[in-house]
Parts: structure tokens; C-alpha cells; sequence
């Protein structure tokens, strides 16, 4: 323990990331500035090839990044998950997805357990960043690092430190969003708070890996529900022709007491559709239900129908139906300027629209083919996003406030936009008619 606190102290520490997406790679970058040696793991040949090369595949992550890093000769990436044995400390950064009955998918986590239990070794630290439901740290990892022989904190030390990404947001990086830190006994604590502390500017120790995994889940519980009221409020004040989007601008002048959230299509990403039921799934076990997830769940869930019924109205006032109407939809990304389409919930309105017999489009700058997800597949490319191709259509649905979307000469020809976000005015030069959705 001694020596690898010296060995952070004086950045001979060598540091594994394992997962090299939208949180390792960030991460494996901010300790490498921080001047340690870095490699990253992933299982994805063509991401480590990518990096390898000193190029970043997420676009809010510049190249420019990867490059110094890599001519700095201090990080590297690798499959070859052998080369754990070479790391002081190793951070696992891989997908909690939910299975297909919204249960918690742990097999990556596990796979990666037992990848670094076959070469553990002696003074080595590991920590799990993956969102996951509280007690997975001890519970899941500690057991599969322990079958390996070695025990925790005698030969190795584990801890759980959230990762607090956000992608696309300027104000705030990897290296200046407080971190939140919990060892599975306080020796782990006290080597994982000096590791951190030697790459982000503020360490938060908490007395457990529960209290780290759990606090997490709470930012995000805490998102997830936020949203869902706004949702709901959306849906009601639309009833009773009051727009929200003006109701949450006056109500935000309060200077206390009052954080604004905004509704939107759904909830899209891989945290906040997701992790919230991780805790509920784990709440069972001990007989609890969380009603406000499943409910805030339930109500964001139902924001694509919502925009479908909207676009079928809209069109109705027209005189058309949506069956043999032409709609293309604005944004594939789940929030705006990032090129992430994880859990989107436009996937869901294309299919809905389609289904109901509209010819349905996308565009979106980020994405010129539409990949296959793990629930979606629609086989689309983007149109262009110009003026020209935008008139074609009967409806324009904005799903994304990507800022390409915000310029009203786009809609110069266009009669109808349903927009969900609250970025497109009737104008002079721009759409004949906007509804709000
Ligand atoms: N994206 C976010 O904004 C965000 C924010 C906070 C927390 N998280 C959490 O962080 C974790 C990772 O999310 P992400 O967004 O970086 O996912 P991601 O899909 O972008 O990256 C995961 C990476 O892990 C790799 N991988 C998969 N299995 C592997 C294995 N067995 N060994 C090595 N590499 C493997 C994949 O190839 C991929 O590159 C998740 O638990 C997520 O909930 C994500």
C-alpha cells in the first residue's frame, strides 16, 4: 500500500482503463495529463486501432487529445488484457446495460472481473466507475477478485468511484466534476482518494463503495423523476392550452428553493433511462418498492406517443393523416450536439410514425447513417440539413436541439413543425405553423 501511494506521489504509477467509450477514454486522458503512464483495454479491435493511431472516435473528444497523449509516449491501448499485470491501478469503465426485462446486465462487469482476477497481483488497486445498484462493488467484484487467491485489503485494494460524465458540456470536464470516492474497507478508500486526487481537482471520500455506488444512483433518480414531473406538467398544461415551456421560464426566476428541468420526447443516454432501475431491481430484494422510479419511468416512457399523437393531430387540422405523409424528424442524438444515440428516443418515433404508414426521414448532422442499436434498427441515412430538402415534407418533428437545427432559414419553405424542444418560432421566412409537443 505504501508503495503504490509513493508510486502515485511521484506519477511512476502505471494506470489501466478498461472500456475506452464516452467515460474511459475522458478519463484515461485526464490521468495521462496528470502525468501518469495509461493504457487503455477494450475489447473493440477497431477503437484501440483508432487510438492507437492518436484518434478519438467520439467527437467531443478531440483528436488532438489522443494524439499528444500518444507521442507523449506515456498511453497507450491494447486487447491485450495481459498486459493488467503491468498496471498499479485498474479502472473499469464498461456498459451496465438492462436486460430485456429491464433487469441489470452485469455479465461485463463480471467478464471484467474475471479477466483482471486471472492476472491480479500483489499492491494493486482496482476501481469500478460503471453505474450500478449498491453492493455490486463488494458483493460481485470483491468475490471474483478474491477467487484469484488474494484477499482485499491484505494483498489488493477495490473501491467504486462514479463517473459524473456529461457529454458536450463546456463548463464542466472530467477533471473539474467533483469525484466521489468509497473503498470497500478505508484502506481502499485512502489509496483510491490519492489516486484521484492526483488527477481531479476535488476528491469526495465517502465511508463505503454502497454510499459511492448509491449516491450515483440518486443523481440520476433524481433526474430521471425531475424530468417525469416536467413531462407530466407538459401533457397537462397542453390540455389546458398553457404553454410549459413559458411556465417553467417565469417559475425559474424564483432565486431559491426551485432547480428547472425541461420536458422533451423522452429519455434517451445510458444513464438516466436506465440506471434508476438498477435500484429498484435491487430494492426488491430487500422488499421495497421505488414507486417514484417505476412512475417516472412510466411517464417518460410515454413522451414518444405523446409526440406521435401530436404529429397526428397537427397533421389532422391540415386535412391529412399521417398515413402517406411525408415527416422527417430533427435529431437522432438523445441530447443535443453530441454524437450519442444511445437509448434515443427519436428510434422510437420513426418506428411509430412508420408504423401509423407515414414515409418517414431523419436528419442529423452527427449521424449520416443510422446505426443499428441494441433495440433499433430503421435502415435510414440523414437527409442533407438544408432549406431545400426540409420544404419536402408534410411535418417536420424536432427530436434534438442540435444547434444546426436553430436556424430559421431552414424552415423557410416548411408548413408544419412539431417541435419537443423548444427551438423553433413561426416566422417571417420560417415555418407557417409551430405546435409544441
Ligand atoms: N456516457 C455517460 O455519459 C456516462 C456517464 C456516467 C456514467 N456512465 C457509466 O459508465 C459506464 C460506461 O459507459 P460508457 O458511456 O463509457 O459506455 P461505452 O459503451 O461508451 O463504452 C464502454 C466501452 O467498453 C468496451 N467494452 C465492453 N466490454 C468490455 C470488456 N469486457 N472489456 C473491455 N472493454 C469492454 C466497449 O467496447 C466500449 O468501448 C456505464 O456503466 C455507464 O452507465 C456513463
Amino acid at each position: 500500500m505504501t508503495d503504490l501511494l509513493t508510486k502515485i506521489a511521484d506519477r511512476t504509477a502505471h494506470i489501466g482503463v478498461i472500456g475506452q467509450g464516452y467515460v474511459g477514454l475522458p478519463l484515461a486522458l485526464v490521468f495521462h495529463e496528470a502525468g501518469f503512464i495509461v493504457t487503455g483495454f477494450d475489447v473493440d479491435p477497431a477503437k484501440v486501432q483508432a487510438l492507437s493511431r492518436g484518434e478519438s472516435y467520439i467527437k467531443h473528444i478531440g483528436s488532438d487529445r489522443v494524439a499528444t497523449a500518444v507521442k507523449a509516449g506515456r498511453f497507450d491501448a491494447t486487447t491485450d488484457f495481459d498486459r493488467l499485470r503491468d498496471c498499479d491501478a485498474i479502472i473499469i469503465c464498461v456498459p451496465t446495460p438492462l436486460g430485456r426485462h429491464r433487469e441489470p446486465d452485469l455479465s461485463y462487469v463480471h467478464g471484467t472481473a474475471d479477466e483482471i482476477a486471472k492476472r491480479l497481483r500483489r499492491g494493486q488497486l482496482v476501481v469500478l466507475e460503471s453505474t450500478t445498484y449498491p453492493g455490486t462493488t463488494d458483493e460481485e467484484v470483491l468475490p471474483r477478485l478474491e477467487a484469484s487467491g488474494l484477499h482485499c485489503p491484505g494483498d489488493f485494494l477495490l473501491a467504486f468511484s462514479p463517473e459524473r460524465e456529461d457529454p458536450g458540456n463546456a463548463r464542466f470536464s472530467t477533471k473539474t466534476i467533483p469525484k466521489v470516492v468509497g473503498g470497500v474497507n478505508p484502506p481502499s478508500t485512502e489509496v483510491a482518494v490519492a489516486l484521484y486526487s492526483a488527477a481531479v481537482d476535488t476528491v469526495v471520500p465517502v465511508s463505503s463503495s454502497r454510499v459511492a455506488e448509491s449516491s450515483k444512483l440518486l443523481e440520476n433518480v433524481y433526474r430521471s423523476i425531475n424530468i417525469a414531473l416536467v413531462n407530466e406538467l407538459k401533457v397537462t398544461f397542453d390540455r389546458m392550452g398553457i404553454d410549459v415551456w413559458e411556465v417553467i421560464e417565469a417559475a425559474k426566476t424564483k432565486p431559491f428553493g426551485f432547480t428547472p428541468f425541461y420536458p422533451g420526447p423522452g429519455l434517451g443516454g445510458h444513464c438516466i433511462p436506465l440506471d434508476p432501475f438498477y435500484l429498484s431491481w435491487k430494492a426488491a430484494e430487500h422488499g421495497v418498492w421505488t414507486r417514484f422510479i417505476e412512475l417516472a419511468g412510466e411517464v417518460n416512457t410515454s413522451m414518444p406517443r405523446f409526440v406521435v399523437g401530436k404529429v397526428a393531430a397537427a397533421l389532422n387540422e391540415e386535412g391529412k393523416s399521417v398515413k402517406g405523409s411525408r415527416v422527417l424528424v430533427l435529431g437522432l442524438s438523445y441530447k443535443e450536439n453530441i454524437d450519442d444515440d444511445r437509448e434515443s428516443p427519436s428510434y422510437e418515433i420513426i418506428e411509430l410514425l412508420h408504423e401509423s404508414g407515414a414515409h418517414v426521414d431523419y436528419c442529423d448532422p452527427y449521424f449520416p447513417v443510422a446505426r443499428p442499436g441494441r433495440k433499433h434498427d430503421v435502415g435510414l441515412r440523414s437527409v442533407p440539413c438544408t432549406a431545400e430538402a426540409f420544404a419536402g415534407y408534410d411535418a417536420l418533428v424536432v427530436s434534438t436541439a442540435h444547434n444546426e437545427f436553430k436556424n430559421p432559414t431552414l424552415y423557410g419553405g416548411v408548413g408544419l413543425v412539431v417541435d419537443t424542444r423548444n427551438i423553433v418560432r413561426p416566422s417571417v421566412g420560417g415555418p407557417r405553423r409551430v405546435v409544441k409537443a
